[in-house]
């Protein structure tokens, strides 16, 4: 790893005035610009400018502290430096094999004025796509164990900018998107917020990070965190007299937000800006803010596919626990207990002939009888199987078969009782073969008065990629804080959920055709995402016909799906026979990738659709996925990514030219025909509708008989 830094004080341009001083910072492209305004008070802030426009009008920076019972928000300047850094780093997996971390920093030491004189400093970072900064309280005299009250971080903007956002919420983020200018943002209407397990909103006009707007000239900012550590989730909350976000810290049962010992760092606070939306999913700046893998040998860490015992409880067919009662799309017979030993065969059949690596199972252990909502403290013990799983029998079946078994541990909010049984739960995983978990955080909280996205369980998910690591586990979390980027520092976490879901489609309003639009500005900025997509069978009267739920999508668009959410763990989400009644379309599941060589965000716009291409690690062999919202589209594509002189078999999995996702949702149709860098593919996507494409390179038996792309 190089590191380059240099003190260059030629990029720190220090005007002194009578009233205040002010320091800049450009990024190395020259369009964006950091000036801090130090003012003759002591206080500090920050504007942020693209291309000479205001993306962060003057904000503030510092804290409240309860213990010590003072503020930081008046500073004597101590020091102030700059450096820069330039180097190219590999993730372990990925959506690009190769990542330029290219910033420069100004690092200001800061004095807490004459009372307290604490020690602060301010780290801000400027990159080719965006700003972050953090805080960081050095070793010092004045300044041992601290207790934060509030962070005084803003960001104010410039206008009344559309924004995509969700209810700031200290447990949940599996709203449904809401667009509005901020001036409308009320977080007191929630879309079917009643779907949502446990909701703790904090503020009408609070929202949640990642948070994506657009101004009225056509820039797209967005705003987040990186590297989430022992500190709590911050949240936004608009005062809407000055368009001024202000950082919202999630609490504990007292009211304080976090308990730090110097020396301590906060997360990096993010703003990403461009004039194209594109540039915004393409940005890495927030894994460039995490600190490198900290797991020496990642050979056992893996990209994978799967399959699961899961929507049959979703959809109302098969139950998680033993007696057939708890299923999630309600209905008033008992089913069947779908973790059952023939079932789970089944699964693994099926997944060992389509190049499915791994099958989910979820309710395999005792304790569903009482999961949900009673906020009980000894539920599961993530050891005990019912009587129809065989344990034994199944982990040498899967072997046998060539699939891995991923475990289940759903803690229903009891995280003392998960700590208490991890060690014995995941040494039970090694013992019979399970090399990764799928977890889960369904509840309120137990220590009582923590909330999911606290100090408190930030500090449990970081516990549980570390010592899965330890174990060789690859770990996927739903219902954790929504990811910032830490899938760089621990790549066993491979994904989490931490959204809004494709599950919620089997038993609530679902997901409006726009939503998979936004979720890539929004919740995936921090990282993979399990959305579970490849649901086929559209409509959920397919399993009752009294119930009126759907998927908000056509079936092709179910397919483009994994090119546009990126994860490197991905659900084919369906039942095997609903895949059976389709095996030309599931070919793509079957042959799309999940680990990256590149990735190409070919044009979007959030709320409306994704065009994106990826090349498979290792192979050459590209995929292109195109999504719209509840508008059909048509859209011309440049192929002139591929390689020059080279032809593709291109197969094409689209709408039929009658489909739409309400109406006429899984009709499709699959053509082939071959196309080098000079093609332009002719898009037209149905009402909720998508296009998936494999571009594979072709021999000249692949193209017999196979016709030119016009
Ligand atoms: C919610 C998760 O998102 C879902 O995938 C899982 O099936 C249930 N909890 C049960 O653990
Ligand atoms: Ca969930």
């Amino acid at each position: 790893m190089k590191k380059l830094t240099i003190v260059l004080a030629s990029i720190l341009m220090v005007n002194l005035s009578i009233a205040q001083q002010n320091f800049h910072i450009l990024s190395a492209d020259n369009n964006i610009a950091l000036n801090i305004i130090y003012g003759k008070d002591g206080g500090l802030m920050y504007t942020v400018t693209y291309k000479g426009k205001l993306v962060i009008e003057p904000s503030d920076l510092g804290f409240l502290l309860q213990t010590p019972a003072t503020s930081l928000t008046h500073f004597d300047i101590v020091s102030i430096d700059s450096t820069q850094f330039d180097e190219t780093w590999s993730p372990v997996l990925g959506e690009v094999s190769r990542i330029r971390n290219q910033y420069k920093e100004l690092y200001l030491k800061l004095m807490g004025k004459k009372e307290n004189g604490i020690l602060l400093n301010v780290i801000f970072r400027v990159f080719n796509d965006g700003v972050g900064f953090r805080y960081e309280f050095p070793l010092q005299e004045k300044l041992n164990h601290f207790v934060i009250a509030d962070e005084k971080t803003t960001f104010k903007m410039s206008g009344n900018h559309t924004a995509f956002w969700i209810p700031g919420d200290y447990d949940t983020n599996e709203y449904p998107y809401n667009t509005s200018p901020l001036q409308n943002i009320d977080a007191s209407v929630s879309k079917e917020a009643n779907a949502i397990a446990v909701r703790t909103p904090f503020s009408k006009t609070g929202v949640q990070t990642p948070l994506m707007m657009k101004t009225a000239e056509g820039l797209y900012i967005n705003i987040h965190e990186a590297a989430l550590v022992n500190y709590p989730a911050m949240d936004l909350n608009l005062d809407k007299s000055n368009l001024t976000f202000q950082a919202h810290l999630v609490p504990d049962a007292i009211n304080n937000k976090a308990y730090l010992q110097a020396p301590a760092k906060t997360p990096w606070r993010t703003i990403i800006v461009s004039d194209k939306a594109a540039n915004i999913l393409n940005s890495k700046m927030i894994l460039n803010l995490n600190e490198p893998c900290k797991i020496k040998d990642v050979s056992w860490i893996k990209a994978m596919k799967f399959v699961g015992v899961w929507w049959e409880m979703h959809v109302g067919i098969g139950s998680w626990d033993y007696s057939g009662g708890q299923v999630a799309n309600v209905s008033d017979k008992k089913v069947k207990h779908g973790a059952n030993t023939a079932n789970v065969k089944k699964y693994i059949d099926f997944a060992a002939k389509h190049n499915i690596d791994g099958v989910l199972v979820e309710g395999w252990n005792t304790g569903w009888e009482d999961w949900f909502g009673n906020w009980k403290e000894d539920v599961f013990d993530f050891i005990t199987p019912y009587p129809d799983f065989d344990l034994i029998e199944l982990s040498a079946y899967a072997k046998s078969k060539g699939v891995k078994i991923i475990m289940h541990h759903e803690t229903s909010g009891s995280v003392t009782n998960y700590e208490r049984h991890m060690d014995t739960a995941y040494r039970l995983m090694k013992q019979y073969g399970y090399d990764a978990v799928k977890s889960g955080y369904v509840g309120k909280i137990i220590p009582r008065g923590e909330y999911h996205d606290g100090q408190w369980m930030v500090k449990h998910y970081e516990r549980v990629a570390k010592k899965t690591a330890e174990y060789k586990i690859m770990v996927d979390m739903h219902e954790p804080v929504r990811p910032t980027g830490l899938n760089r520092t621990y790549p066993n976490w491979l994904a989490n959920e931490a959204g809004r879901g494709n599950e919620f489609n089997a038993w609530s309003v679902g997901n409006m055709p726009e939503h998979e639009t936004i979720m890539p500005f929004t919740r995936l900025m921090g990282g993979p995402m399990d959305y579970t997509p490849g649901i086929f069978k559209i409509k959920m009267s397919a399993y009752n016909p009294t119930k009126t739920e759907q998927v908000h999508t056509t079936l092709a668009k179910q397919l483009a799906l994994y090119v546009t959410m990126y994860s490197p763990l991905q659900m084919a989400a369906d039942l095997p026979e609903n895949y059976e009644a389709h095996l030309d379309a599931f070919q793509f599941i079957n042959d799309v990738a999940v680990d990256w060589d590149d990735s190409k965000v070919l044009d979007a716009e959030p709320g409306d659709f994704i065009i994106e291409a990826r090349k498979a690690k290792g192979t050459g062999h590209w995929f292109m996925g195109a999504i719209t919202d509840e508008n059909p589209r048509s859209m011309n594509t440049a192929l002139s990514f591929l390689d020059a002189d080279t032809k593709y078999l291109a197969t094409i999995y689209r709408d039929a030219d009658n489909a739409d996702w309400k109406l006429n949702p899984e009709a499709y149709v699959i053509e082939r025909y071959w196309v080098d860098a000079k093609t332009v593919i002719k898009l037209k996507l149905a009402p909720g509708g998508g296009t998936a494409i494999s571009l594979k390179p072709a021999t000249k038996e692949d193209l017999n008989g196979v016709k030119k792309y016009k």
